[in-house]
C-alpha cells in the first residue's frame, strides 16, 4: 500500500516537475530569431503609418526573402493607463486601429508579430508594467496573434528573476499560442545558466549603441559598444543553442557607425550565432546597409542548424580568431583587426589543430586540407595547404568558410 502512494507521489511530483520546468513551446527558434524592432531608430517615437510604411519596405527591400521573419514593436506601443478590466490598451492615438488590426497587417505581409512589455511594474519608458497582470497579458497578446514577446527588466525592485520570467512563461504556456518569448534582463541575474526551459532568448548584456570601441556614459547608465558586447560573449557561448540563445542585443547596422564598422558588427554576430534583429530605419536604408544586412553567406553562419556559437581562439596585439563550428564539417573563420591600425596577418594552419573543447571539435590542418571562401568578397582564396596572408584594416574583418 505504502509502496502504491509513493509511486502515485512520485508520478505526481514528475508531471508537475514537467509542467514547471518544461513549459516552453519547445520547437520555437531552433535557429536565433531574424527580424527587425523599432527601440535602436525610434525608441517610443513609434505610430500605425510609420510602422506600416517599415512592414512594407522590410518585404520591398529584400530583408524578408534575406531571412527576416518578426517584426517587434518595443517600447511605447501602450496607452498609459489600462483599461477598467485591466487589459493593456495600444495608444489610440499611435494605433488608431488598436493592436489586433497592426498584427494582422504584418501577419498579411508573410511576416511574424512581437510586442515588448516589462515584468516590472512600469515598462523602462514608464508605460504600464506586467507585474501581477501576466496571465491576462499574455492572454491578450494571443488573442492579438503575436509570436514574439520581449520582456524587460525595468523597475523590479524585490523580484527574483528567475520566478518572474517563469510567471511570464507559465502565463504564455497558458495562453496557448507559439510566442517566442525573448528576455532582456541584461545579463544581471546570470539568464544563461537558468532560463534555457523559460525562453528561446536571453540578453547577456546591457543596452548596445552604435558605437564600435568605446562605451558611451549616458548618465545613470552605461551605453555598450560591439566589441565590449563582444567580450562578454566567449564566456557564456556553452549555454547557447538551438532553441536557448545568447543575445548580445540588436543590431546597430545602419545607425551611424562606419561601414567597416557595421560589416565587423555584423559578421561577429553571426560567428555568435546571435538572433539578427535589425534596428535601423529600413525607409532610409543605403545600398551599402542593405548589402550588410542581406548578405546570405554571413546569415548562413549565423543560421547554421549546429547552432554553436564561435570562440575566441586567438588574440594577441589587437588580432583576434574566431571560431564557429558548422554543420557538414564545415567552419567559420573569422579574423578581426581590432587595433587603430592596418595590421598584416599571417596564419599558417597547418602551426597547430584548433580545436573546440566544448564541443569536442578538432580541426587538423595537417591531416584535411579546406577551400577558404572569402564571404564578403565571395572570392576563393585557395586552401588551407598554404599559408593565409592579408592585410586587414582597422576595426574591419576577414570572415572564411572552410569547406574540406
Ligand atoms: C531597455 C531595453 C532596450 C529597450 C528599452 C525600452 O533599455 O534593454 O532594449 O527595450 O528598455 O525602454
Amino acid at each position: 500500500m505504502n509502496f502504491i502512494k509513493s509511486t502515485v507521489l512520485a508520478v505526481l511530483i514528475g508531471l508537475f516537475a514537467n509542467t514547471t520546468y518544461a513549459q516552453k513551446f519547445e520547437e520555437l527558434a531552433q535557429t536565433p530569431p531574424m527580424g527587425w524592432n523599432s527601440w535602436n531608430t525610434f525608441q517610443t517615437n513609434i505610430d500605425e503609418p510609420l510602422l506600416k510604411g517599415m512592414v512594407d519596405t522590410y518585404v520591398s527591400s529584400g530583408m524578408k526573402d534575406a531571412g527576416y521573419t518578426y517584426f517587434v514593436l518595443d517600447d511605447g506601443w501602450m496607452s498609459m493607463d489600462r483599461d477598467k478590466d485591466g487589459n493593456l490598451v495600444a495608444d489610440p492615438k499611435k494605433f488608431p486601429n488598436g493592436m489586433k488590426e497592426f498584427a494582422d497587417y504584418v501577419h498579411s505581409k508573410g511576416l511574424k508579430f512581437g510586442i515588448y512589455n516589462c515584468a516590472g511594474t512600469k515598462t523602462c519608458a514608464g508605460y504600464p508594467g506586467t507585474r501581477g497582470y501576466e496571465y491576462q497579458d499574455a492572454r491578450l497578446y494571443a488573442s492579438w496573434g503575436v509570436d514574439y514577446l520581449k520582456f524587460d527588466w525595468c523597475n523590479t525592485d524585490g523580484i527574483n528573476a528567475k520566478e518572474a520570467y517563469t510567471t511570464m512563461s507559465l502565463a504564455i504556456r497558458a495562453a496557448g499560442r507559439p510566442i517566442v518569448f525573448s528576455l532582456c534582463e541584461w545579463g544581471n541575474h546570470q539568464p544563461w545558466r537558468w532560463a534555457k526551459d523559460v525562453g528561446q532568448l536571453w540578453r547577456s548584456t546591457g543596452d548596445i549603441y552604435a558605437g564600435f570601441e568605446k562605451n558611451l556614459s549616458k548618465g545613470s547608465w552605461t551605453a555598450l559598444s560591439v566589441l565590449s558586447i563582444l567580450d562578454k560573449q566567449d564566456s557564456i557561448r556553452q549555454y547557447a543553442g538551438p532553441g536557448h540563445w545568447n543575445d548580445p542585443d540588436m543590431l546597430e547596422v545602419g545607425n551611424g557607425m562606419k561601414y567597416n564598422e557595421d560589416k565587423a558588427h555584423f559578421s561577429l554576430w553571426c560567428m555568435l550565432a546571435a538572433p539578427l534583429m535589425a534596428g535601423n530605419d529600413l525607409r532610409k536604408m543605403s545600398d551599402q546597409t542593405k548589402s550588410i544586412l542581406t548578405n546570405k553567406d554571413l546569415i548562413a553562419v549565423d543560421q547554421d542548424a549546429l547552432g554553436i556559437e564561435a570562440f575566441r581562439y586567438y588574440a594577441f596585439d589587437g588580432i583576434e580568431i574566431w571560431v564557429k563550428p558548422l554543420s557538414n564539417n564545415e567552419v567559420a573563420v573569422c579574423f578581426l583587426n581590432r587595433s587603430n591600425h592596418p595590421q598584416t596577418v599571417n596564419y599558417n594552419w597547418k602551426g597547430h589543430v584548433i580545436s573546440d573543447s566544448v564541443n569536442k571539435i578538432d580541426y587538423n590542418f595537417n591531416v584535411d586540407t579546406y577551400k577558404l571562401h572569402d564571404l564578403w568578397t565571395k572570392k576563393e582564396l585557395g586552401t588551407t595547404a598554404k599559408s593565409f596572408e592579408q592585410t586587414i584594416p582597422s576595426d574591419d574583418v576577414v570572415v572564411l568558410r572552410l569547406t574540406k
